[in-house]
């Protein structure tokens, strides 16, 4: 059985989960959607295809959107998402099932692993610190039984709750953050920057360019965080927001990841 997992990823926890799956699972192979978007077109023949992401304000990001909008999947193939978040998921896996819907492929099943929290700004949420190792367990408790479900090619509906309630909470949250505030524009290098250009390597939309000047954020920004938990100085925040909070990214990923995402 052939299996091709496209994941995407801001500080790691997506990558990691699709990892342990893909050697739960055996003969699987790992492709970052961000490099399949460079490419376009069909995606290669496997048996199964997962898509694997983070959940952004109780749905899919705007990249991994952009990416299942584009791609030609094989019809015959066992189609499954994997929805790492940091609690709660929402209907996220319903937004991928909507979206896979309209352009006439099935949603076979969806899984959501619960990791850590990585929502750091305008509203820092990384309070769960504490239950960081409780996730990690309990997520790669899970993998076996996620595995067992594809290997059998199981058809379920995604996990998640679709009630109207998450999806408001979901375009609410979204619109608080994307537009009201505007966490895009609030980005910035302060003092603490030295030039070392990893925001600018790892950034997925490629929206920043580091100069002996200064760090310019462009207005294709998909909201990851991933320059500012992966700045190893710890200069990017948002606003005055973030100043002072803890960064994350997780212990079994590495900034090479994060460029091979990039494919630098
Ligand atoms: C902009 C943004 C929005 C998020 N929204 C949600 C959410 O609605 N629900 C949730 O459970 N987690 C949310 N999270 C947390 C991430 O889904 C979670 O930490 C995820 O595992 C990060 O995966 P990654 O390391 O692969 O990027 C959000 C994170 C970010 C950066």
């Amino acid at each position: 059985m052939t299996t091709i997992i496209y994941y995407f990823t801001g500080t790691g926890n997506t990558l990691a989960a699709a990892r342990m799956l893909a050697e739960e699972l055996g003969d699987t192979k790992l492709i970052p959607l961000r490099r399949a978007m460079y490419y376009g077109g069909s995606a290669p023949e496997a048996d199964a295809v997962g898509i694997a992401f983070p959940v952004h304000f109780l749905d899919m990001p705007a990249i991994v959107r952009q990416f299942v909008f584009n791609i030609l999947f094989n019809e015959e193939s066992y189609i499954f998402g994997l929805a790492t978040c940091g609690e709660p998921h929402g209907g996220a896996l319903f937004r991928l099932q909507e979206l896979l819907d309209e352009k006439g492929y099935k949603l076979s099943a969806g899984f959501t692993l619960v990791m850590p929290e990585n929502f750091i700004g305008p509203v820092n949420l990384m309070n769960d610190v504490s239950r960081r190792e409780e996730k990690f367990a309990a997520a790669s408790a899970r993998i076996p039984a996620i595995a067992s479900a594809i290997r059998e090619r199981r058809v379920a509906v995604p996990e998640g709750s679709n009630s109207g309630l998450w999806q408001l909470g979901g375009r609410l949250s979204r619109h608080l953050a994307t537009v009201v505030y505007d966490t895009p524009s609030h980005l910035h290098a302060t003092a603490a920057c030295n030039q070392c250009r990893t925001c600018e390597r790892i950034c997925p939309t490629r929206n920043i360019t580091v100069k002996k000047d200064g760090v310019t954020f462009g207005d294709d920004c998909t909201q990851c965080y991933a320059c500012i938990h992966w700045c190893p100085n710890g200069a990017i925040e948002i606003g005055g927001r973030t100043k002072g909070k803890a960064r994350y990214h997780h212990p079994d990923v590495t900034v090479r990841d994060m460029l091979d995402q990039r494919g630098e």
